[in-house]
């Protein structure tokens, strides 16, 4: 049976759009039910407009605190009701009181081979540090900081020359296989979180 995926994007949303090209290829088994979005100027709202997948907007300006923000968001991740919560390039630190509302129901992607280079940006620290290969990790969601359990990661060289803006980018082209690869592999049933680590089956 198909799952039910929603997808939390905070800006251009390109894994966004790759994960729904791969569900529209036949390529994941899933459905894609909402975008929701804390920043009503995302351009991952033009592309889940292009495919009608529904919006909501939770603009995260218009809440007096975090709090209610989160409540506010919450609430909305509850009506959607989803198998899997994605997180593509959602700028936000994900509450405590939400991871626990969906226990090994939500991932992310990260711009850099975890437990390295964890928090913004990833590609930066990469350059400055010096590190040879770099690359992105797709991992379950918990109460840490980019420290849940690893689903998948793929390897980037870093290159003579490389600056930020190069290194992401190049990253960037094997986020948009690595995540959908990934999500394919959660709605096969094919993951089972033990202890910290992910088993494949
Ligand atoms: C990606 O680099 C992702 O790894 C990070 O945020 C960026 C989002 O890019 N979490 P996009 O919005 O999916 O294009």
């Amino acid at each position: 049976m198909k799952k039910k995926i929603a997808v939390l994007a905070s800006g251009r949303g390109s894994n966004f759009q790759a994960v729904i090209d791969a569900i529209q290829d036949g390529k994941i088994p899933a459905t894609c039910a909402a975008l929701i979005t804390d920043n009503p100027k995302a351009y991952a709202i033009e592309r889940a407009k292009k495919v009608k997948i529904p919006v909501t907007v939770i603009d995260y300006a218009s809440f007096p605190s975090r709090e209610m923000y989160e409540r506010a968001l919450l609430s909305a991740m509850q009506q959607v009701n989803a198998d899997l919560f994605v997180l593509a390039g959602y700028m936000r630190i994900v509450s405590a009181g939400i991871v626990r509302a969906f226990p090994g129901k939500m991932v992310n992607i990260h711009p850099a081979l975890l437990p390295g280079f964890t928090g913004l940006h990833a590609q930066r620290q990469a350059i400055n540090y010096g590190v040879k290969v770099s690359g992105c990790t797709v991992h379950f969601v918990d109460e840490s900081l980019d420290g849940g359990p690893i689903i998948l990661q793929h390897c980037v060289r870093v290159l003579e020359g490389d600056d930020e803006e190069s290194l992401a980018e190049r990253i960037l082209h094997h986020e948009h296989e690595c995540y959908p690869e990934a999500i394919k592999l959660f709605c096969e049933d094919r993951l089972e979180i033990v202890g910290r680590k992910v088993r494949i089956r």
